[in-house]
């Protein structure tokens, strides 16, 4: 969710008021999805690497997760929203790990849209994450290191039990994955767009689920393999 600095910036307002307007576009976004019939969002909100921000701004963003989840959290029950949150949560405040474990508890038995907010995440860690957990299982001899393959690695992972991202959007103009679900997004289509994340709403990502459509999804085969069409 890129752009919210730029977006304030070009108000002459600060930062955070783009953080604020990008809480705005996240609830129009999770609307959308939720009425378009999408199975899971989940969105980049605080990596790990933005830790090292201003420490205002990152103050800042911290009273917006807490304040955001306080305000939302009737919203996302009535639209029967099931809330998580992906990332390493001990580098957070105890309020909001408190507060994140009551949103998770309360919309756990939701069967709608699947919401995953990734706050202090990183996809490196992620994945080494995994490995340990494994490594873990491996040493007390519940597992054996040659029964690893991708399925149970991929259960090991913050999404496990997610299908795999269909479709990645990074708004704001930057063309990079910077460390957002690397594991996951291997077969995701990338759409890449200017609009700056406080902008982005359904129109938005209906231009994004229109050039995903247009996409011809090849895992590794021929085109006429992955139409249907057979081929040699
Ligand atoms: C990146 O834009 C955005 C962030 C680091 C924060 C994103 C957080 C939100 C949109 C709030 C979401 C809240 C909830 C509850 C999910 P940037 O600040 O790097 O913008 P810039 O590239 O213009 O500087």
């Amino acid at each position: 969710m890129d752009g919210n600095g730029r977006w304030a910036e070009a108000r002459g307002e600060p930062r955070t008021s783009g953080h604020r307007a990008g809480v705005d576009a996240v609830r129009s976004c999770v609307r959308a999805c939720a009425e378009r019939g999408i199975e899971a969002l989940t969105v980049f909100a605080f990596s790990s690497e933005n830790w090292r921000r201003p420490e205002v701004e990152v103050a800042a963003l911290m009273s917006l997760f807490v304040e955001a989840l306080d305000r939302e959290l009737e919203e996302l029950q009535q639209n029967r929203v099931r809330l998580s949150f992906i990332g390493n949560r001990h580098t957070l405040s105890v309020r909001l790990q408190q507060r994140i474990a009551d949103a998770e508890a309360q919309t756990a038995h939701n069967d709608g849209l699947k919401f995953q907010v990734a706050v202090g995440y990183g996809g490196r860690w992620d994945i080494v994450e995994a490995a340990r957990r494994l490594a873990a299982r491996c040493a007390s001899g519940a597992l054996r290191a040659d029964e690893i393959d991708e399925a149970s690695f991929a259960d090991a992972l913050q999404l496990a039990g997610l299908p795999d991202p269909d479709l990645f959007i990074r708004t704001g103009g930057e063309h990079r994955i910077s460390n957002f679900l690397l594991w996951n997004v291997a077969y995701a289509e990338l759409h890449f767009t200017d609009c700056l994340w406080p902008d982005f709403g359904a129109n938005e990502l209906d231009a994004a689920i229109a050039d995903f459509a247009r996409r011809e999804r090849r895992y590794g085969l021929t085109g006429a393999q992955a139409r249907g069409e057979g081929g040699r």
